[in-house]
């Protein structure tokens, strides 16, 4: 980030304390750092701070005489490579989907043709309600960037997402953001609305409508994601059915994931104990043929990935009233095979989506089976992962999963869910882009 300019507006709420940290770590990859400060975030750190921090007067006021003198606002919002606000509070980021402008910090946000991230961190109840996720979708459209927020605990004693995305990670993303952007170069942002505007053009042609200059920001951008996740009950009477352990972390995780590249995002998920991803259009299910129904009734789709652990089989004879224990012989319990999601949408000649991606959880010679059912479920992908019970995978927190297809195999580090998700999902838009230009 040699020399790159950057504009820091801090916001309003206690992650405002990282942001000085951001500061810091901005400057230890040569970029220069400039801020602007609203009222809310002078709440938790001082313009004296970031002043000292950044190395340069930090702003705080739209109709401070002596900042209008020194720089004024409209420079400010010219003056820079690019603007990252951390934290975006639901307020600000209300305002600048809005374009209102009544204090410094909104004015020089509408002001500004330059790129700009926003690192989101609230309350979890806050980012999940409607009027944030609508807030967002604008602000995505407008082409801004963003980067998190992370699921994890809050300062309200709530877990979720919400988190602002660590310093680190910001820096990241915003390094990421100027390698695009030639030096005293605005972007062009405006591809982003004719990709939306184009819903029925071809898989082909919203991939090339989609920015070029987003590698690693929204790859899936004009993309529709289709996935599944967690495991299906599959009911013996009205009070007991078969399930498994699987807890929907990886299919959840790769859905929010999808949604954070820029996604249109339908998860079809089994009964799992966690919230419904933001920014995802979420249908619960219970049973196999529940899912499928839904799976049906979401596509077309570009992308497809299964990763719900479908229950092989359900009970053939359930009982509709509850089963009573009498004697000591035990009810007969019949199965049925439960239809093969996964291979049933691969297999249709009609409506198919381009990419099929299927998960293998497999206990022994991994790569083997997993190619195997590459080639009999006839899906493009395959994410093979080792959950024999010593791995912890199941359930867990981490997973180490090999990437198959026909002829390559790609082993990844054990690495948590999350990461494998944003990592997969990269690679997909890289196939997806690879498969459109061939
Ligand atoms: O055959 P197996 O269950 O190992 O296949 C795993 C892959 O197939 C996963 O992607 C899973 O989501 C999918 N699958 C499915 N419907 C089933 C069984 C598995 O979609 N009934």
């Amino acid at each position: 980030m040699q020399g790159r300019r950057i504009l820091l507006v801090i916001g309003g709420g206690i992650a405002a304390y990282k942001s000085l940290d951001l500061i810091r770590r901005l400057r230890q990859r040569n970029a220069s750092v400039r801020c602007i400060l609203t009222a809310g975030a002078q709440h938790f750190v001082t313009p004296l701070a970031a002043g000292a921090l950044s190395g340069q007067r930090a702003h705080t006021d739209l109709f401070d005489g002596e900042d209008e003198a020194d720089i004024g606002h409209i420079k400010l919002a010219r003056d820079a490579d690019a603007i990252v606000v951390a934290p975006a509070t639901a307020n600000l980021m209300s305002k600048m989907a809005s374009g209102a402008a009544d204090d410094l910090a909104s004015t020089v946000l509408l002001a500004t043709a330059l790129p700009i991230l926003i690192a989101p961190a609230m309350n979890v109840r806050m980012w999940q309600h409607p009027a944030t996720q609508r807030n967002l979708a604008t602000l995505r459209d407008d082409g801004i960037h963003v980067v998190g927020p992370n699921d994890g605990a809050m300062a309200e004693a709530e877990f979720g997402p919400g988190r602002m995305a660590e310093p680190i990670e910001i820096a990241d993303a915003a390094a990421k953001l100027l390698s695009d952007v030639p030096h005293a170069e605005v972007p062009e942002r405006s591809v982003g609305l004719q990709a939306r505007t184009q819903g029925a053009a071809s898989f082909e042609a919203r991939l090339r409508l989609a920015p070029q200059d987003e590698e690693g920001g929204s790859p899936l951008k004009g993309l529709r994601v289709l996935v599944t996740s967690g495991p299906t009950h599959e009911p013996i009477d009205p009070v007991r059915y078969i399930a498994n352990r699987s807890s929907g972390r990886q299919g959840h995780a790769i859905a929010a994931a999808a949604a954070a590249a820029g996604a249109e995002v339908t998860l079809v998920s089994g009964p799992v104990a966690l919230p419904d991803p933001a920014g995802v259009r979420t249908v619960r299910v219970e049973t196999a043929r529940e899912m499928l129904a839904a799976v049906e009734a979401a596509l077309p789709a570009d992308i497809a990935i299964f990763a719900a652990a479908v229950a092989d089989w359900r009970t053939a004879n359930e009982a509709g009233q509850k089963l009573k224990k009498g004697g000591n012989v035990p009810p007969p319990l019949q199965l049925a095979l439960n239809p093969d999601i996964l291979a049933t949408i691969a297999h249709r000649t009609d409506g198919r989506p381009p990419l099929v991606v299927g998960f293998a959880a497999e206990t022994e010679n991994v790569v083997e089976h997993a190619r195997q059912k590459l080639a009999r479920k006839r899906c493009d992908l395959i994410v093979a992962n080792d959950v024999s019970p010593a791995t912890g995978v199941m359930g867990g927190e981490q997973n180490t999963v090999h990437l198959v297809t026909a002829d390559t195999v790609e082993t990844w580090p054990t690495m948590d869910k999350g990461e494998v998700a944003r990592k997969l999902v990269a690679r997909l838009g890289e196939l997806a882009k690879a498969q459109a230009n061939s």
